[in-house]
């Protein structure tokens, strides 16, 4: 541990304790948004905005936060959002946040940027089998990479569609943010990006090289159909996007801006949850990240419609300040947080937080 040999007690203090030991290099890319970074300041601030309503004296015996997901069980509705390159803050990396997960019987979504190997990671995370997977420039090798998170034993994939391109990130260009040797993406280093023909007449240097290797929705709809697991979209901000994924058959999808990491200017994705729940209905699995920084926002989430949440930099806080025991122990505080905004607002189960309990004065 690094500091002092006691953990921090809120997320906010994992967050200093985080930033002021980091290097320029991780500050830029794990804190950070892009552009001016209105979105990422955006996430928190929608829920800062947002009120309960509690209700007293409801029978709260029995209560608790388990729920059920796609068929699996959670502890909490509260998963962690796949993040890339963890061994920049930890020797571990993702091995050691997979440890703090399990501990908490949470589960982690593992990037395809993962800086540990797969079966590594899984090995240490029998209850988690969920895996990000990026669109790896053609049909073929994004199938190569789904069955190897299938033959790993993940079962439950998420196909991340919002950052075809990185955002403008202007503090890791400040801070001339690089690789070091020893960490890369190293379950990605079989594949082969797709070959690029170059167009007579280019037009534009960033499309004329990229656009031919992204993705449509008729891609998707092959995937869905060439896979043995649900897969779930990231990124879906628009409510026509929510219903197209419905329609097609995604098993659920996640309202994320990627922590306003890409598109900046884009909505806070609690603006954003509640027309798209109305286009998609109460039903349809639709998960959110971005923002959630205190138990009781897990709360407001659900209120607004979503099934469960995922959380990503006090993750990656946890990790920089005490590897798999502040992993641990940020989604213990998280999970406890959540516990005691149910009690106090009359919930006994998730399934009792109700939209008329929050009013949003966006
Ligand atoms: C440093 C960093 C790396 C990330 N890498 C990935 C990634 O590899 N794949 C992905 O789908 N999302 C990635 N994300 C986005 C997260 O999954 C998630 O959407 C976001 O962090 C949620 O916002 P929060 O950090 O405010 O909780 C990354 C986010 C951060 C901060």
């Amino acid at each position: 541990m690094t500091g002092s040999d006691q953990l921090p007690r809120t997320l906010s203090e994992y967050y200093s304790r985080a930033r002021s030991g980091m290097s320029p290099h991780n500050r830029a890319y794990f804190l950070a948004g892009s552009g001016d970074e209105q979105t990422a300041a955006a996430n928190e601030a929608a829920f800062l905005q947002a009120q309960v309503t509690p209700r007293m004296l409801r029978d709260l015996r029995g209560g608790s936060t388990e729920m059920s997901l796609l068929g699996q069980k959670l502890a909490a509705p509260l998963l962690i959002a796949p993040f890339a390159y963890q061994r920049l803050l930890h020797d571990e990396g993702e091995t050691a946040t997979a440890r703090g997960a399990e501990a908490q019987s949470i589960k982690m979504v593992l990037s395809a940027q993962s800086s540990e190997p797969i079966e590594k990671v899984r090995a240490n995370s029998s209850g988690s089998d969920w895996f990000q997977l990026h669109w790896m420039g053609d049909r073929e090798n994004t199938q190569a990479l789904a069955q190897m998170a299938l033959a790993a034993g993940y079962n439950r994939l998420i196909l991340t569609v919002d950052a075809p391109v990185q955002g403008v990130r202007d503090q890791e260009i400040e801070a001339q943010f690089q690789l070091p040797p020893d960490v890369s993406a190293v379950n990605l280093a079989q594949f082969t990006p797709p070959r690029i023909t170059r167009h007579e007449n280019a037009r534009s240097v960033i499309f004329d090289h990229i656009a031919e290797t992204l993705p449509t929705w008729e891609d998707v709809v092959w995937l869905i159909e060439s896979l043995q697991a649900p897969l779930l979209l990231k990124g879906i901000l628009h409510p026509e996007d929510a219903a197209q994924a419905q329609r097609i058959g995604a098993a659920g999808i996640i309202v994320s801006n990627h922590g306003g990491r890409v598109l900046d200017r884009a909505p806070a994705t609690l603006s954003a949850l509640p027309s798209i729940i109305d286009k998609v209905g109460p039903d349809y699995p639709v998960l959110l990240d971005g923002g959630i920084r205190r138990g009781v926002d897990i709360l407001i989430a659900l209120a607004l419609g979503a099934k469960a949440v995922l959380v990503g930099r006090p993750i990656a806080c946890g990790l920089a300040v005490a590897g798999d025991l502040g992993v641990s122990h940020v989604l213990r505080l998280l999970r406890d947080e959540l516990e005691i905004a149910m009690l106090l607002s009359g919930c006994a189960t998730v399934e009792d937080i109700h939209r008329e309990m929050v009013h949003l004065k966006l």
